[in-house]
């Protein structure tokens, strides 16, 4: 039976890690952090997010600018308030959620974004600066996955790791990070032509494809460490209910792998503190204020 790797304590240990130093900022800086979070329309699970996020940053002794625009906000004035963060010196970090309505280009706003307040990590700067490992921004749910591998594994170096799904949220910087680690990866998706192959030979596995319990126990290699970025909402047994379930088959991966993400909380809750954490680094570096970000 595999190890549970506990993402949800590790987020938790995180964000008290990230409240000490934001109460040493505060007295050194003389403000607060700050994290704008900008949501346009009435998505529910972003609304959710939204909650979250602006709940976590306050308990994190950092401020916390919410900014909720109708649907039929148009991209112009959207625009105009990523430039009022970008100028505003109490704003550290901007993140603007996603998915914005059909009516809005995503690559457009998101380059609007000053680099050195995307604590998203999905400005092109951030992206080139991960690529050629420069210091900047790297996005939030695939850092932490790579914190909760460090975690269980020590040293990444040399292990072979398969990445499922090549999105720039996940996929595409998960790989980046994995080979900054000195793994060899495999990048796979919805054209691999054997993908239970790569994924055996795997000592890493990191499925972020959305697509429910899609990854067998029997298409891992024994002792492999299974990363699951998948929340899946699926019906439930009873009638009219549903649950959560991750892009890898919990019940059959879990006799094989050696270390796995449980859905819910695995890779879920490490996603905001990350973001509590890149925007506490955004802050430093604004205020000229040195400290060990590695200590994170
Ligand atoms: N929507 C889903 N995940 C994310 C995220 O990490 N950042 C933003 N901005 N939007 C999201």
């Amino acid at each position: 039976m595999a190890d549970i790797i506990d993402g949800k304590a590790f987020a938790e240990g995180l964000r008290a890690r990230v409240a000490t130093v934001a109460a040493d900022f505060e007295a050194k800086a003389g403000r607060k952090a700050g994290l704008a979070v900008v949501l346009v329309g009435e998505d529910p699970a972003s609304q959710v997010y939204v909650r979250n996020k602006g709940k976590q940053t306050l308990a994190c002794g950092m401020a916390s600018f919410e900014h909720k625009l109708p649907a039929d906000t148009s991209e112009a004035d959207l625009l105009a308030l990523v430039d009022r963060l970008n100028a505003d010196p109490a704003v550290d970090g901007i993140l603007v959620q996603l998915p914005l309505p059909a009516h809005m280009n995503e690559q457009k706003v998101i380059a609007t974004i000053n680099p050195d307040k995307d604590v998203d990590g999905f400005h092109v700067v951030n992206v080139g600066r991960l690529a050629t490992g420069l210091p900047g921004y790297v996005p939030c749910t695939p850092l932490g996955c790579v914190m909760l591998l460090k975690d269980k594994l020590g040293s990444l170096s040399g292990l072979d790791a398969v990445v499922i799904g090549r999105s720039n949220i996940v996929g595409k910087p998960m790989a980046q990070l994995l080979i900054a680690e000195s793994c060899t990866v495999t990048v796979a998706h919805s054209r691999t032509k054997d993908l239970p192959a790569a994924v055996r030979r795997a000592d890493i596995v990191v499925a972020a494809v959305g697509r429910p319990e899609m990854v067998k126990g029997d298409w891992l290699k024994p002792g492999a460490t299974v990363i699951d970025v998948g929340i899946n909402r699926v019906p439930a047994a009873e009638e009219g209910k549903t649950r959560l379930v991750g892009d890898v088959d919990f019940a059959s991966a879990s006799e094989v792998a050696g270390a796995i993400t449980p859905v819910p909380g695995g890779v879920g809750p490490m996603t905001i503190a990350v973001l509590l954490r890149n925007t506490i680094v955004a802050a430093h570096r604004a205020a000229d204020l040195a400290f060990d970000e590695s200590a994170l």
